[in-house]
């Protein structure tokens, strides 16, 4: 028996022996992805944080994006950012999209109802050190001249959206670092990619033997956007028969859309004036405007967006089709008619 025994641990330790490598690297999923690429010779990011700028944290980069408010260097409060908003009125701070490799406002949709989160005009903040360009697409071409130099900088990203998104007050040179260093801390982590055991396993052979780094680069670098796409897209010519092409509406849809957007500003006017709830009546109003050219009309806003109030200069952000699709737009009018009788 004894024999066995020993016989038994001893194999163990020989099977032990012979997996256990201490120079075997692999990724962890928790790892940042910027870390692993630099480690497979990858460039650094062109925007590393100045963290030994007086006054710069983490802490207080998180509070200025969801609060608005934090502490300065002589640890007073600061001014409110903006009267009217928050970060996180238009961005989410965690991962939005199921595939980042492929955006797709549905599965972006299907996605915010399963974790509890906003469905938004702006694209979410998380991974965004991962991105080198901003204000894409359609916003180069209609605001040209407000974001030349936010298109590859993203501390004048940063910058433009708090005075022209939030229409608030200019942030200090260690606001914008704070909030880069909290950027920093949520980039993009190996988990959060759809990487296959296949790849996954090229990508830790690369890593350990230095050979083929630059095809577990492209590997790594094909599973997420370094631009957040944005297309604008004009509300149907005829507004009554809705947009060509659109055979069936989903009421459940519009009804995810009207709860995780609308009401994400607009109940107890939490970002805004104007005031929508859960109840008939709000979505009866809505129903009533949706296909006129009135202020109230969900086709104008959502596809135009309003004009800041003088004096009160909140507004509402359009929705590019990447952040709410045709079909989608069709499913909230759908939902509004049918669950306002
Ligand atoms: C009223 C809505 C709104 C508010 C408030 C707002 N943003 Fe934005 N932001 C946008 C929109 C719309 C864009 C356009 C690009 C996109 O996100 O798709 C944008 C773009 C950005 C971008 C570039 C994103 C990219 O990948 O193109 C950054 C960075 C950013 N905002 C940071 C902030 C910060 C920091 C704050 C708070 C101080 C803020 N934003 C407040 C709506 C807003
Ligand atoms: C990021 C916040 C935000 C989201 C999300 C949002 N809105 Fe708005 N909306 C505003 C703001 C701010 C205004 C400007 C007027 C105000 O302050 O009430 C506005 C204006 C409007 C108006 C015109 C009101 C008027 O007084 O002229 C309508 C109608 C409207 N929104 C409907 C919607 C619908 C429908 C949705 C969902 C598809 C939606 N909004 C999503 C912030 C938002």
């Amino acid at each position: 028996m004894m024999k066995y025994v020993v016989t038994a641990i001893l194999a163990g330790c020989l099977t032990l022996a012979a997996t256990w490598d201490p120079k075997s690297i692999s990724y962890d999923q928790k790892d940042q992805v910027q870390t692993i690429l630099e480690q497979l010779g990858g460039e650094p990011l062109p925007h590393k944080v100045d963290l030994k700028m007086k006054g710069v944290s983490v802490e207080k980069g998180m509070e200025l994006l969801t609060t608005g408010i934090t502490k300065d260097r002589n640890n007073k409060k600061t001014k409110q950012q903006s009267n009217h908003f928050l970060c996180t009125s238009c961005h989410n701070m965690l991962k939005e999209d199921p595939d980042l490799a492929n955006p797709e406002p549905q599965a972006r949709l299907d996605y915010a109802v399963e974790k509890g989160l906003p469905f938004l005009q702006g694209t979410t903040l998380y991974g965004i050190i991962n991105r080198t360009s901003f204000y894409n697409d359609q916003y180069i071409k209609k605001y040209a001249e407000i974001v030349e130099d936010a298109r590859y900088d993203i501390r004048n990203a940063i910058r433009v959206c708090a005075t022209v998104c939030a229409q608030g007050r200019e942030l200090e040179d260690w606001e914008v670092e704070s909030i880069l260093a909290y950027f920093e801390r949520t980039g993009l982590k190996m988990g959060d990619l759809n990487i296959s055991n296949e790849e996954r396993n090229k990508i830790n052979i690369a890593l350990e033997s230095k050979n083929g780094t630059e095809e577990a680069r492209n590997i790594i670098e094909s599973k997420y956007l370094k631009a957040s796409p944005a297309n604008f897209v004009a509300p149907p010519e005829d507004r009554k028969k809705g947009p060509e092409g659109i055979t069936s509406t989903d009421l459940s849809n519009g009804e995810a859309i009207y709860k995780f957007s609308c009401l994400h500003c607009h109940e107890n006017k939490r970002f805004s004036l104007f005031e929508l709830g859960d109840d008939k009546l709000s979505r009866s109003f809505l129903d009533k405007h949706f296909n006129r050219y009135t202020r109230y009309s969900t086709y104008q806003v959502v596809r135009w967006g309003t004009s800041p109030i003088p004096g009160k200069k909140a507004y509402m952000p359009n929705y590019p089709e990447d952040k709410m699709s045709v079909q989608q737009l069709e499913d909230l009018k759908a939902y509004l008619n049918q669950s306002s009788k």
